[in-house]
């Protein structure tokens, strides 16, 4: 499923950041060498950031 549709980042992708050690969404895209565009992923990306932060 794809969380931001500027950067075409998927949640999968997003989720595997989190798990390198990013926790913020603007350290999570620039791991995967993107950043937020029009910002309507962000809160949606927090969701998904924090029950990743929460399950490691
Ligand atoms: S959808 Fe993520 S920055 Fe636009």
């Amino acid at each position: 499923m794809v969380v931001c549709v500027c950067n075409a980042i998927k949640e999968k992708d997003l989720r595997a950041a989190v798990r390198s050690g990013s926790d913020k969404p603007s350290a999570v895209y620039a791991k995967l060498g993107r950043k937020p565009k029009c910002g309507q992923c962000l809160s949606y990306a927090r969701g998904i950031i924090e029950s990743e932060v929460a399950s490691a």
